[in-house]
């Protein structure tokens, strides 16, 4: 079916002056805005639809800082040259995203154990990366580390490539759906951290066509280990879910279980067709 250009035009227009939903990039919108269009005659009722479908991508319930705050926050501390006070005013940053926040207890051993699995890596892919790019601090790498990072929040990727100037890091974050265009990037790492369950509610199977697209020797998957909402333990469920995503491929997985996120170390052998 044909789409009248204005229609979906101004679908996007409403969805992109909305409070709530107008950070997200416009290539996503405009993707959904055609899909919303195929299934609803009305305007108004694609745009419902679009709304629908962003609470569920964007997850704005899980928080965010105030932008502008945290980039002026940013530059003052950085420009002291105190580690440890910049440090503090990372975790702070990171306490405002529920996914982040809930990562803190951890942060001093996570990043060690990870990457006492794959190495060190010269080069980090961070995909649909909400904060925790600012987790850097604790990740025990140097400043020449490649790390690029996605979203589809654009003041987020904004903000994370502010910090990252200030951190020293190169600002290689990038407003970038990954679920239309893959991550092209060669690194050592891709974290994709507790996002598949979502992503799965939303794209369907294209979990495992995205980890086997990655230019990357490893993949570090996480899943939360209780639900957000109601505080189901989730281990067994994820554990068998991920030995589906992966099965039948020639790959190699280490597990490790922190108090609160399962870690998946995916160690991937040439299967490219
Ligand atoms: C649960 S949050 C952040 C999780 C983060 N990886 C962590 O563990 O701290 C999920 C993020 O994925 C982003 N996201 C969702 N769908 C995406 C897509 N198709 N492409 C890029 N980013 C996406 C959202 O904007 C949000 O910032």
């Amino acid at each position: 079916m044909k789409l009248d250009e204005t229609q979906v035009e101004a679908v996007v227009t409403a969805v992109k002056e909305s409070k709530k939903y107008g950070d997200t990039a416009e290539t996503t919108i405009r993707a959904l805005a055609v899909d919303a269009l195929h299934r609803y005659k009305k305007p108004k009722q694609a745009i419902k639809a679009v709304r629908a479908q962003l609470h569920s991508i964007m997850a704005p319930y899980l928080g965010d800082p105030d932008y502008e705050a945290a980039k002026r926050a940013v530059t003052a501390v950085f420009a002291t040259n105190d580690a440890a006070q910049s440090k503090m005013v990372c975790r702070d940053i990171l306490g405002t995203h529920l996914s982040t926040r809930e990562r803190l207890p951890l942060l001093d051993r996570f990043y060690r154990e990870i990457f006492a699995v794959t190495g060190q890596p010269a080069s980090l892919l961070d995909i649909a990366c909400g904060l925790n790019p600012l987790a850097f601090p604790w990740m025990g790498l140097p400043t020449s580390t490649q790390f690029y990072a996605y979203d589809i929040h654009e003041p987020r990727i904004d903000f994370l490539n502010h910090y990252f100037r200030a951190q020293g890091l190169a600002p290689l974050a990038k407003v970038q759906d990954v679920a239309h265009v893959f991550p092209q990037e060669t690194a050592d790492v891709a974290l994709f951290l507790k996002e598949m369950p979502r992503f799965t509610r939303n794209y369907g199977d294209l979990g495992r066509p995205l980890l086997q697209a990655l230019n990357v020797r490893w993949l570090v998957v996480s899943y939360p280990e209780v639900s957000t909402h109601g505080g189901r333990n989730l281990t067994h469920r994820y554990r068998e879910f991920m030995g589906q995503l992966t099965d039948g491929l020639p790959w190699t997985t280490t597990e490790i279980l922190f108090d609160g996120e399962l870690v998946f170390c995916i160690e991937k052998s040439e299967d490219k067709p």
